[in-house]
Protein backbone atom coordinates (compact mmCIF):
# COMPACT_ATOMS: atom_id res chain seq x y z
CA UNK A 1 0.00 0.00 0.00
CA UNK A 2 1.09 3.33 -0.83
CA UNK A 3 0.20 6.12 1.59
CA UNK A 4 -0.38 9.48 -0.53
CA UNK A 5 -0.16 13.00 1.51
CA UNK A 6 -1.92 15.73 0.60
CA UNK A 7 -3.92 13.55 -1.23
CA UNK A 8 -6.85 16.81 -2.97
CA UNK A 9 -4.13 18.04 -4.49
CA UNK A 10 -3.07 18.77 -8.71
CA UNK A 11 -0.24 16.13 -8.67
CA UNK A 12 -1.53 13.36 -5.91
CA UNK A 13 -4.72 13.32 -7.51
CA UNK A 14 -2.09 11.70 -10.77
CA UNK A 15 -0.15 9.94 -8.56
CA UNK A 16 -4.00 8.12 -7.20
CA UNK A 17 -4.86 7.94 -11.18
CA UNK A 18 -1.47 6.01 -12.23
CA UNK A 19 -1.43 3.99 -8.94
CA UNK A 20 -5.10 2.55 -9.59
CA UNK A 21 -4.04 2.04 -12.66
CA UNK A 22 -1.31 -0.43 -12.26
CA UNK A 23 -3.87 -1.97 -9.14
CA UNK A 24 -1.33 -0.84 -6.34
CA UNK A 25 -3.19 0.25 -2.84
CA UNK A 26 -3.61 3.79 -1.72
CA UNK A 27 -4.35 5.39 1.37
CA UNK A 28 -4.98 9.14 0.86
CA UNK A 29 -4.10 11.36 3.39
CA UNK A 30 -5.79 14.59 3.32
CA UNK A 31 -6.25 17.40 5.85
CA UNK A 32 -9.89 17.19 6.70
CA UNK A 33 -9.87 13.62 7.59
CA UNK A 34 -5.85 13.26 8.90
CA UNK A 35 -4.15 15.86 10.82
CA UNK A 36 -0.79 14.59 9.38
CA UNK A 37 1.21 17.51 10.38
CA UNK A 38 1.34 15.87 14.16
CA UNK A 39 3.89 13.84 14.45
CA UNK A 40 2.06 11.02 16.74
CA UNK A 41 -0.70 10.75 14.28
CA UNK A 42 1.45 10.29 11.26
CA UNK A 43 3.17 7.75 12.48
CA UNK A 44 0.36 5.57 13.91
CA UNK A 45 -0.57 5.58 10.38
CA UNK A 46 2.63 4.77 8.57
CA UNK A 47 3.64 2.10 10.37
CA UNK A 48 0.68 0.08 9.53
CA UNK A 49 2.15 -3.55 8.33
CA UNK A 50 0.39 -3.36 5.05
CA UNK A 51 2.62 -0.06 3.86
CA UNK A 52 5.47 -0.02 1.10
CA UNK A 53 6.17 3.78 0.51
CA UNK A 54 4.77 6.93 1.19
CA UNK A 55 4.86 9.87 -1.46
CA UNK A 56 4.60 13.58 0.09
CA UNK A 57 2.54 15.74 -2.76
CA UNK A 58 1.42 17.85 0.43
CA UNK A 59 2.32 21.56 0.27
CA UNK A 60 1.44 25.24 0.51
CA UNK A 61 2.43 26.47 -3.12
CA UNK A 62 0.27 29.89 -3.02
CA UNK A 63 -3.29 30.10 -4.80
CA UNK A 64 -3.41 32.20 -7.30
CA UNK A 65 0.02 32.61 -7.84
CA UNK A 66 2.93 31.60 -5.13
CA UNK A 67 2.87 35.65 -4.09
CA UNK A 68 0.27 34.52 -1.72
CA UNK A 69 3.47 32.86 -0.07
CA UNK A 70 4.79 36.21 0.60
CA UNK A 71 1.51 36.79 2.60
CA UNK A 72 1.65 33.68 4.05
CA UNK A 73 5.11 32.44 5.22
CA UNK A 74 4.43 30.84 8.56
CA UNK A 75 2.16 28.78 6.63
CA UNK A 76 4.12 28.26 4.02
CA UNK A 77 7.11 27.17 6.25
CA UNK A 78 5.08 24.42 8.13
CA UNK A 79 3.65 22.91 5.67
CA UNK A 80 7.06 22.95 2.91
CA UNK A 81 9.63 22.44 6.18
CA UNK A 82 8.24 21.47 9.15
CA UNK A 83 5.76 18.82 7.71
CA UNK A 84 8.70 16.73 5.73
CA UNK A 85 10.66 17.47 9.17
CA UNK A 86 7.45 15.63 10.60
CA UNK A 87 7.32 12.96 7.79
CA UNK A 88 11.25 12.23 7.76
CA UNK A 89 10.87 11.45 11.42
CA UNK A 90 7.73 9.23 11.14
CA UNK A 91 9.38 7.42 8.13
CA UNK A 92 13.16 6.93 9.90
CA UNK A 93 11.18 5.27 12.65
CA UNK A 94 8.78 3.01 11.36
CA UNK A 95 11.93 2.56 7.95
CA UNK A 96 9.38 3.22 5.62
CA UNK A 97 10.66 4.65 2.41
CA UNK A 98 9.33 7.93 0.79
CA UNK A 99 9.28 10.14 -1.31
CA UNK A 100 9.03 14.00 -1.41
CA UNK A 101 8.15 16.52 -4.36
CA UNK A 102 10.74 19.39 -4.74
CA UNK A 103 10.87 21.55 -7.86
CA UNK A 104 13.52 23.32 -9.98
CA UNK A 105 12.44 26.68 -8.95
CA UNK A 106 15.39 26.17 -6.31
CA UNK A 107 17.50 27.27 -9.26
CA UNK A 108 18.29 30.58 -11.55
CA UNK A 109 19.54 31.15 -14.85
CA UNK A 110 18.10 33.52 -16.83
CA UNK A 111 20.41 32.92 -19.42
CA UNK A 112 19.29 29.86 -19.94
CA UNK A 113 22.72 28.59 -20.77
CA UNK A 114 23.17 26.49 -17.40
CA UNK A 115 22.26 22.88 -17.28
CA UNK A 116 21.65 22.26 -13.39
CA UNK A 117 22.16 18.34 -12.13
CA UNK A 118 21.73 17.07 -9.14
CA UNK A 119 24.92 17.84 -7.93
CA UNK A 120 24.79 21.56 -7.81
CA UNK A 121 23.61 23.61 -4.53
CA UNK A 122 20.13 25.60 -5.16
CA UNK A 123 21.38 28.94 -6.36
CA UNK A 124 17.75 30.63 -5.42
CA UNK A 125 17.38 29.77 -1.78
CA UNK A 126 17.66 31.76 1.83
CA UNK A 127 21.00 30.73 1.97
CA UNK A 128 22.16 32.36 -1.54
CA UNK A 129 19.54 35.16 -0.63
CA UNK A 130 17.81 36.22 -3.67
CA UNK A 131 14.58 33.99 -3.11
CA UNK A 132 11.26 34.42 -2.94
CA UNK A 133 9.79 32.49 -0.24
CA UNK A 134 8.07 29.95 -1.75
CA UNK A 135 10.97 28.73 -3.60
CA UNK A 136 13.46 29.18 -0.35
CA UNK A 137 11.05 26.93 1.29
CA UNK A 138 11.31 24.11 -0.97
CA UNK A 139 15.21 24.50 -0.80
CA UNK A 140 15.56 24.37 2.49
CA UNK A 141 12.67 20.92 2.37
CA UNK A 142 15.82 19.32 0.22
CA UNK A 143 18.37 20.57 3.07
CA UNK A 144 16.09 18.79 5.94
CA UNK A 145 15.95 15.81 3.86
CA UNK A 146 19.44 15.24 3.07
CA UNK A 147 20.26 15.91 6.84
CA UNK A 148 17.93 14.16 8.50
CA UNK A 149 15.85 11.53 6.40
CA UNK A 150 17.02 8.04 5.24
CA UNK A 151 15.42 6.01 2.58
CA UNK A 152 13.75 8.80 0.32
CA UNK A 153 13.87 10.26 -3.06
CA UNK A 154 13.67 13.73 -3.87
CA UNK A 155 12.00 14.11 -7.10
CA UNK A 156 12.20 17.61 -8.55
CA UNK A 157 9.26 19.08 -10.79
CA UNK A 158 9.47 21.69 -13.12
CA UNK A 159 6.48 24.11 -14.66
CA UNK A 160 3.57 21.50 -15.12
CA UNK A 161 1.33 21.23 -18.49
CA UNK A 162 -1.01 18.54 -19.77
CA UNK A 163 -3.54 18.46 -22.10
CA UNK A 164 -6.34 19.40 -19.28
CA UNK A 165 -6.87 23.32 -19.26
CA UNK A 166 -7.03 24.81 -15.96
CA UNK A 167 -5.80 26.91 -13.37
CA UNK A 168 -2.75 25.11 -12.52
CA UNK A 169 -1.92 24.27 -16.22
CA UNK A 170 1.41 26.31 -17.13
CA UNK A 171 -0.08 26.09 -20.66
CA UNK A 172 -3.34 27.69 -20.04
CA UNK A 173 -1.36 30.48 -17.78
CA UNK A 174 0.33 31.45 -21.07
CA UNK A 175 -3.05 31.43 -22.68
CA UNK A 176 -4.61 33.67 -20.30
CA UNK A 177 -2.23 35.74 -18.67
CA UNK A 178 -2.19 39.51 -20.07
CA UNK A 179 1.47 39.84 -20.51
CA UNK A 180 3.82 36.94 -20.27
CA UNK A 181 7.70 36.98 -19.81
CA UNK A 182 9.96 34.91 -22.48
CA UNK A 183 12.75 32.59 -20.41
CA UNK A 184 13.81 29.42 -21.35
CA UNK A 185 12.38 26.59 -19.09
CA UNK A 186 12.63 22.77 -18.11
CA UNK A 187 8.87 21.44 -17.85
CA UNK A 188 7.23 18.75 -16.26
CA UNK A 189 4.35 16.52 -18.09
CA UNK A 190 2.15 16.11 -15.48
CA UNK A 191 1.30 12.20 -16.38
CA UNK A 192 5.19 11.61 -17.77
CA UNK A 193 6.32 13.04 -14.12
CA UNK A 194 4.14 11.02 -12.14
CA UNK A 195 4.69 7.73 -14.43
CA UNK A 196 8.66 8.39 -14.13
CA UNK A 197 8.64 8.53 -10.48
CA UNK A 198 6.55 5.39 -9.96
CA UNK A 199 9.21 3.87 -12.28
CA UNK A 200 11.73 4.68 -10.53
CA UNK A 201 10.19 3.39 -7.21
CA UNK A 202 9.24 0.40 -9.22
CA UNK A 203 12.53 -0.55 -10.68
CA UNK A 204 13.98 0.13 -7.08
CA UNK A 205 16.60 2.92 -7.96
CA UNK A 206 18.94 4.52 -5.64
CA UNK A 207 17.28 6.65 -2.91
CA UNK A 208 18.44 10.33 -3.63
CA UNK A 209 17.62 13.35 -5.74
CA UNK A 210 16.07 13.03 -9.29
CA UNK A 211 15.08 16.18 -11.72
CA UNK A 212 12.17 14.26 -13.37
CA UNK A 213 11.59 16.55 -16.20
CA UNK A 214 10.94 15.92 -19.99
CA UNK A 215 13.80 16.39 -21.85
CA UNK A 216 14.96 19.93 -23.28
CA UNK A 217 14.21 23.07 -22.66
CA UNK A 218 11.44 25.23 -24.10
CA UNK A 219 11.53 29.01 -24.38
CA UNK A 220 7.67 30.79 -23.59
CA UNK A 221 7.59 32.57 -27.20
CA UNK A 222 8.34 29.06 -28.63
CA UNK A 223 5.14 27.65 -26.53
CA UNK A 224 3.01 30.72 -27.38
CA UNK A 225 3.85 30.24 -31.08
CA UNK A 226 3.15 26.51 -30.79
CA UNK A 227 -0.41 27.90 -28.83
CA UNK A 228 -1.53 29.59 -31.74
CA UNK A 229 -0.62 27.04 -33.74
CA UNK A 230 -2.26 24.09 -32.59
CA UNK A 231 -5.40 26.25 -31.11
CA UNK A 232 -6.05 29.00 -33.57
CA UNK A 233 -6.39 31.39 -31.27
CA UNK A 234 -4.09 33.96 -33.54
CA UNK A 235 -3.61 35.62 -29.97
CA UNK A 236 -1.56 38.39 -30.34
CA UNK A 237 1.26 37.91 -26.84
CA UNK A 238 2.80 40.72 -25.04
CA UNK A 239 6.03 40.07 -23.69
CA UNK A 240 7.40 42.06 -20.42
CA UNK A 241 11.26 43.05 -20.71
CA UNK A 242 12.43 42.32 -17.41
CA UNK A 243 11.74 40.38 -14.98
CA UNK A 244 12.54 43.91 -12.91
CA UNK A 245 9.70 45.48 -15.31
CA UNK A 246 7.62 42.65 -14.14
CA UNK A 247 8.38 43.85 -10.45
CA UNK A 248 8.13 47.50 -11.09
CA UNK A 249 4.38 47.26 -13.13
CA UNK A 250 3.26 45.09 -10.07
CA UNK A 251 2.69 41.90 -11.70
CA UNK A 252 4.47 39.75 -9.52
CA UNK A 253 5.54 40.65 -5.95
CA UNK A 254 8.74 38.74 -5.34
CA UNK A 255 11.36 37.65 -7.96
CA UNK A 256 10.68 34.06 -9.96
CA UNK A 257 13.09 31.55 -11.44
CA UNK A 258 13.88 30.41 -14.65
CA UNK A 259 16.34 27.39 -15.31
CA UNK A 260 16.80 24.28 -17.45
CA UNK A 261 17.19 20.70 -15.71
CA UNK A 262 19.57 18.17 -16.72
CA UNK A 263 17.59 14.62 -16.67
CA UNK A 264 20.39 12.69 -17.46
CA UNK A 265 20.37 10.89 -14.19
CA UNK A 266 16.48 10.10 -14.58
CA UNK A 267 17.38 8.63 -18.16
CA UNK A 268 20.01 6.17 -16.88
CA UNK A 269 17.80 5.01 -13.86
CA UNK A 270 15.07 4.26 -16.30
CA UNK A 271 16.95 2.91 -19.36
CA UNK A 272 15.77 1.67 -21.50
CA UNK A 273 12.19 3.16 -20.84
CA UNK A 274 12.58 6.54 -23.54
CA UNK A 275 11.66 9.90 -22.07
CA UNK A 276 9.55 11.85 -24.15
CA UNK A 277 10.84 15.42 -24.80
CA UNK A 278 8.94 18.33 -23.48
CA UNK A 279 8.60 19.57 -27.28
CA UNK A 280 6.71 16.69 -28.18
CA UNK A 281 4.82 16.63 -24.98
CA UNK A 282 3.84 19.95 -25.78
CA UNK A 283 2.75 19.38 -29.00
CA UNK A 284 0.73 16.30 -27.54
CA UNK A 285 -0.72 18.35 -25.07
CA UNK A 286 -1.71 20.88 -27.96
CA UNK A 287 -3.19 18.00 -30.18
CA UNK A 288 -5.29 17.07 -27.43
CA UNK A 289 -6.30 20.07 -25.59
CA UNK A 290 -9.72 19.85 -23.66
CA UNK A 291 -10.94 23.25 -22.65
CA UNK A 292 -12.06 24.17 -19.20
CA UNK A 293 -15.04 25.64 -19.35
CA UNK A 294 -16.00 26.63 -15.67
CA UNK A 295 -16.35 30.20 -15.62
CA UNK A 296 -14.67 30.67 -11.93
CA UNK A 297 -11.37 29.22 -13.45
CA UNK A 298 -9.60 32.14 -11.73
CA UNK A 299 -5.83 32.83 -13.36
CA UNK A 300 -3.79 35.24 -11.66
CA UNK A 301 -2.84 38.26 -12.83
CA UNK A 302 0.67 37.38 -12.16
CA UNK A 303 3.18 34.97 -13.92
CA UNK A 304 5.39 32.40 -13.45
CA UNK A 305 3.39 30.71 -10.58
N1 LIG B 1 2.13 22.40 -9.37
C1 LIG B 1 3.32 22.90 -9.67
O1 LIG B 1 3.46 23.69 -10.60
C2 LIG B 1 4.53 22.48 -8.86
C3 LIG B 1 5.79 22.72 -9.38
C4 LIG B 1 6.90 22.31 -8.64
C5 LIG B 1 6.74 21.66 -7.44
N2 LIG B 1 5.49 21.45 -6.93
C6 LIG B 1 5.37 20.77 -5.66
O2 LIG B 1 4.53 19.65 -5.81
C7 LIG B 1 3.82 19.39 -4.58
C8 LIG B 1 2.35 19.26 -4.89
O3 LIG B 1 1.90 20.48 -5.44
P1 LIG B 1 0.46 20.64 -6.08
O4 LIG B 1 0.64 21.45 -7.29
O5 LIG B 1 -0.22 19.34 -6.19
O6 LIG B 1 -0.24 21.54 -4.96
P2 LIG B 1 -1.76 21.53 -4.48
O7 LIG B 1 -2.66 21.21 -5.60
O8 LIG B 1 -1.96 22.83 -3.76
O9 LIG B 1 -1.80 20.35 -3.46
C9 LIG B 1 -1.11 20.39 -2.27
C10 LIG B 1 -1.91 19.66 -1.23
O10 LIG B 1 -1.20 19.82 0.00
C11 LIG B 1 -2.11 19.66 1.07
N3 LIG B 1 -1.75 20.67 2.07
C12 LIG B 1 -1.12 20.40 3.24
N4 LIG B 1 -0.93 21.51 3.94
C13 LIG B 1 -1.44 22.51 3.21
C14 LIG B 1 -1.55 23.90 3.46
N5 LIG B 1 -1.08 24.45 4.56
N6 LIG B 1 -2.14 24.67 2.51
C15 LIG B 1 -2.60 24.10 1.38
N7 LIG B 1 -2.55 22.78 1.09
C16 LIG B 1 -1.96 21.99 2.02
C17 LIG B 1 -3.51 19.78 0.51
O11 LIG B 1 -4.05 18.47 0.45
P3 LIG B 1 -5.07 17.91 1.53
O12 LIG B 1 -5.95 19.04 1.93
O13 LIG B 1 -5.77 16.83 0.76
O14 LIG B 1 -4.30 17.36 2.67
C18 LIG B 1 -3.28 20.24 -0.94
O15 LIG B 1 -4.26 19.75 -1.81
C19 LIG B 1 4.17 20.56 -3.64
O16 LIG B 1 5.20 20.16 -2.78
C20 LIG B 1 4.71 21.62 -4.59
O17 LIG B 1 5.66 22.46 -3.96
C21 LIG B 1 4.37 21.83 -7.63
Amino acid sequence: MVILLGSTGYIAQEFKKQLDKLNIDTLCLSREEYNYYDLETLYEIVRSPNRQFLINCAGFIGQPSLDECENNQEETHRANVGLVRTISKACKMTKTPWAHISSSCIYTDESGAKNFTENDSPNFSFDTNNCNYYCGTKAEAERVIEEEAESCYIWRLANVFDEYDGPRNFLSKVINHQMIFDANNSFSHRGDFVKYCLALWQAKSDFGIYNVVNSGSISTKEISEKINKYLGINKKFVFFESQRQMLKLGAIMAPRSYCTLSNTKLKKALHPTKLRTARKALEDSLKNWVEDKIEDNVISKSFWD
